[in-house]
């Protein structure tokens, strides 16, 4: 666990925490969807606005070229976190749309496949339904084991022929169990396919270095990460980010045009178009640095200790059942759980009545709770900054919720 001293400090970063709702404090357990952020993101995105705030890659003023010079530093920075080479790092909106611009832009025909598994956020899946239907791409869904466990096996039988690309998800939304990723890859890359995985629930949460992992595309979101929302990143290796065509075009993603032709800049620009977002790349790379300050290792080891600590007594309460392994270790910061005889929104409503903050539903991943014929989960999701107190009071008042059940 992250020492009690340390963990008073980070938890004075963050300002809801200190100042609570209606004079009572809140406890936090949805950062699987949004992580609170830091008041020293939020001062780099002021600083944007109050310094700088022209436009980047554009105007020769002073203004333009000390915003110019900040982005190429967060840029640097988002390299440095992901392990990448500065020019790999393509600023997004988010996952959603790094994930849309490879499902756009790389050359798909008729008859390549597409492969992902059971348990895929829809911004994972639907690009590739789409795909399937609009271009005649055969799209392949490995299922997970009995454990819930990604199935190297049956992936081997999906991998074969013919499949440019294996996308799935690196830590799942639903359950926070991540993959054998490393294997995956290899045994992607030895069947000549390339690999993207959504880092969304993972890059905010661990150590990930895509060079190791030798990934070819990997996406992240700034919002789960205590960066700011609507900002993310789109890893590609530069050799294949050289071949794909940008699914948007516009300014700043050109060298010249004329009436009728026009030259692209290299990456990453060509696939930034029209003006962005300075302030959120900017927060974006404050985010990185705040995660670096306090360690991946630490704030993994941090969430799974609370888990285990959450999971073992969760599992104690009459009625209660938890989606995922069954081993804590393999679910990260995750504890999707129901409560027999209540549904899941009435939980995490009840739940909200003090202050205690969780997601219930279906997650974006409705096509495994359709596929297991479940209507939907209360899901506590884990960050740094949650403590073994808040831990309690979310266990008694779920305890006191299931005697309803
Ligand atoms: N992917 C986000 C979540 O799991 C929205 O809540």
């Amino acid at each position: 666990m992250i020492p009690d001293k340390e963990l008073e400090r980070i938890r004075n970063d963050f300002p809801i925490l200190s100042r609570g709702i209606n004079g009572k404090p809140v406890i936090y357990f949805d950062n699987a969807c949004m992580s609170l952020r830091p008041k020293q993101v939020m001062q780099a995105m002021n600083q944007y606005y109050e310094e700088y705030p022209a436009c980047a890659g554009r105007s020769i003023h002073k203004l333009g070229r000390a915003v110019t010079e900040r982005v190429a530093e967060a840029r640097k920075t988002m390299a440095k976190f992901l392990g990448a080479k500065v020019e790999e790092i393509v600023f997004t909106r988010n996952t959603t749309e790094a994930i849309n611009l490879v499902s756009h832009s790389l050359d798909f025909k008729r008859g390549d496949a597409v492969v992902t598994s059971d348990r895929e956020h829809n911004s994972n899946l639907l690009p590739w339904q789409f795909l399937s239907k609009k271009a005649g791409v055969e799209h392949r869904v490995v299922y997970s084991d009995d454990n819930m466990e990604f199935d190297l096996e049956r992936f081997e039988e999906a991998v074969g022929k013919g499949v440019k690309l294996v996308s799935l998800f690196h830590t799942s939304n639903l359950d926070g169990y991540t993959l054998p990723a490393r294997e995956i890859i290899k045994i992607s890359h030895e069947h000549g396919s390339l690999v993207m995985l959504d880092g969304a629930q993972s890059a905010s949460h661990k150590q990930v270095d895509v060079k190791k992992l030798d990934v070819d595309f990997f996406a992240l979101s700034g919002h789960k990460m205590l960066g700011p929302s609507g900002t993310g990143v789109l890893y590609g290796r530069y050799e294949l980010l050289e071949k794909l065509e940008p699914f948007m075009l516009g300014g700043d993603t050109v060298q010249s045009s004329t009436y009728d032709s026009h030259v692209l800049l290299k990456p990453p620009e060509k696939f930034e178009a029209g003006l962005q977002n300075y302030a959120g790349s900017m927060g974006l790379a404050e985010a990185a640095r705040y995660i670096e300050k306090v360690g991946k290792d630490k704030i993994e080891k941090h969430e799974n200790e609370l888990n285990r600590f959450i999971s073992e007594r969760l599992l104690q309460i009459k009625g209660t059942s938890i989606i995922g392994p069954k081993q804590v270790e393999l679910r990260g910061g995750v504890v999707s759980f129901n409560i027999e005889g209540l549904n899941h929104h009435d939980v995490a409503i009840m739940l909200d009545e003090s202050n205690i903050m969780v997601r219930s539903g279906q997650h974006c991943v409705h096509s495994w709770f359709n596929a297991h014929n479940i209507p939907g989960c209360v899901r506590a999701s884990l960050y740094l900054y949650n403590t073994k107190e808040e831990a309690e009071k979310f266990l008694d008042k779920v305890a006191e919720i299931a005697k309803l059940g």
